[in-house]
């Protein structure tokens, strides 16, 4: 591709839903975790890619509340095992080179050995951060808001003191930029509630891929699409 990315206006934060997995695997004859692993594959490489793109921020979608739920144990035991050598291989390499990684949910209803990485990762301190990296987990965007709430009325907060910038500090991603751009690969036009307040206002961009296919090149596509967009916001 020859088109150039313009770089004062690259979007500081992306959020991607990282679908297809499963059917990238079905599709190769190969078993359902293969997908999950080459999902995993596909999220380092595009991390390093938007790093390079010059994106802030990168937010992702690996776990909702609604998978834990709904998926078979065996299923959610394999993505838990493919965090958990990820974090020793993949995430600690990131770390490494920069990449301040969060996680994004609900820690309880996690397994142990998940929170326990969980506490590891939060207290790592990154010198150099070059991006950063939300990883959503047990996730769901309606019980993010339904906990603000709750947190905000166990604060005894007056009424008319609330407003957006309170809200947002009540999130899990607690202030943090809203993304000017969502990414959602393996064909299907919905948010499946990820991030229900904080994309208000993103530009949303779907694409037909298979998750583990997404590569640079792809992104840097998005990208364009993103920058040839007419950014109004209700004006
Ligand atoms: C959605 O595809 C993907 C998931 C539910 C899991 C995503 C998790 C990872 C990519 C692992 C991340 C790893 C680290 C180290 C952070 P799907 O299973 O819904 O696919 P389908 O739409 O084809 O069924």
């Amino acid at each position: 591709m020859s088109k150039k990315v313009i770089t004062d206006s690259v979007p500081q934060h992306i959020a991607i839903v990282m679908d297809g997995n499963r059917r990238w695997a079905r599709s190769k004859g190969l078993p359902e975790g293969k997908g999950h692993e080459a999902g995993a594959d596909a999220l380092e490489m595009i991390v390093e890619a938007a790093a390079k793109l010059g994106i802030k921020t990168v937010t992702v979608y690996a776990l909702s509340t609604e998978n834990i739920r709904e998926r078979a144990r065996r299923e959610i035991s394999g993505i838990f095992k493919l965090l958990r050598k990820g974090y020793n291989t993949k995430l600690k390499r990131m770390m490494g080179n920069g990449v301040r990684v969060d996680i994004l949910g609900e820690r309880s209803g996690l397994p142990k050995v998940i929170q326990k990485i969980i506490e590891e990762i939060k207290k790592t301190y990154i010198k150099n951060e070059s991006i950063k990296l939300n990883i959503a987990l047990n996730y769901g965007g309606r019980k993010e808001l339904m906990n603000a709430v709750k947190d905000l009325i166990k604060e005894g907060i007056d009424v008319d003191k609330i407003n957006e910038t309170i809200i947002d500090k009540h999130l899990y991603t607690n202030g943090q930029s809203n993304p000017e751009l969502v990414i959602r690969t393996g064909g299907h036009i919905r948010l499946s509630n990820f991030l229900l307040w904080q994309t208000a206002y993103s530009e949303l961009y779907f694409t037909k891929k298979f998750w583990p296919d997404f590569g640079p090149q792809d992104l840097k596509k998005a990208v364009l699409w993103y920058q040839s967009q007419q950014r109004n916001f209700g004006k």
